[in-house]
């Protein structure tokens, strides 16, 4: 284990099969379609990299980025936008790809905003899931794991905008945010 983290959370032997199995979900629900997937800079990264290479329709892919103000280990319930899509969204089929759902409000803005843009319809598929931390009502349509109330780091995910290269999926030492 290497000195930051308290534990591992998620193998990447875990990530890949959970994803695979959301992927073939993905794709035998849009069968037919194509299938704009949206990714949420920066954390999402590895996990749209990896879904959307296991996703059998044809897709396209555009990407955003979004910030929630403030530093730490919460998110403050501002967001602002950084970068928006290239392209219109207008009569497509979309799927945001989220790395977390945290306290609900960054993908609940988003979903808004993107709705008033007349997408044929719009849907979340997020890494992980923390129920417990909600404060709007959020429900993600595919979601890959559901975690407890705990700092996780790694496969994107950051503390301070480090630890998105690991593999795993880890518990951040309390020790490392409250230096
Ligand atoms: C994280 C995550 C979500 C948001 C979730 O983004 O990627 O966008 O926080 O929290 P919420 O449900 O409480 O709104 P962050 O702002 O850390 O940016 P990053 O993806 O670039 O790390």
């Amino acid at each position: 284990m290497k000195k930051d983290f308290a534990k591992v959370l998620i193998t990447k032997e875990e990530i890949a099969a959970k994803v695979k199995e959301v992927a073939a979900r993905i794709t035998e629900d849009y069968k037919g379609e194509s299938v704009l997937f949206v990714c949420i800079l920066k954390g999402s990264v590895h996990f749209y990299s990896d879904l959307t290479r296991e996703i059998d329709l044809p897709l396209t892919m555009d990407f955003m980025s979004i910030s929630s103000y403030g530093a730490g280990t919460t998110s403050s319930g501002e967001v602002k936008m950084l970068k928006d899509l290239d392209k219109t969204i207008n009569g497509k089929h979309v799927i945001i790809v989220e790395d977390i759902i945290d306290s609900g409000n960054t993908l609940s803005y988003l979903k808004r905003l993107l709705s008033s843009r007349q997408p044929a319809s719009i849907k979340i598929c997020t890494l992980l899931d923390k129920p417990s931390r909600r404060k709007v009502d959020l429900t993600p349509d595919y979601c890959c794991f559901t975690i407890p109330d705990e700092f996780v780091v790694g496969y994107g995910l950051d503390y301070d905008e480090l630890y998105r290269n690991e593999k795993e999926i880890y518990v951040l030492d309390p020790a490392v945010y409250s230096e």
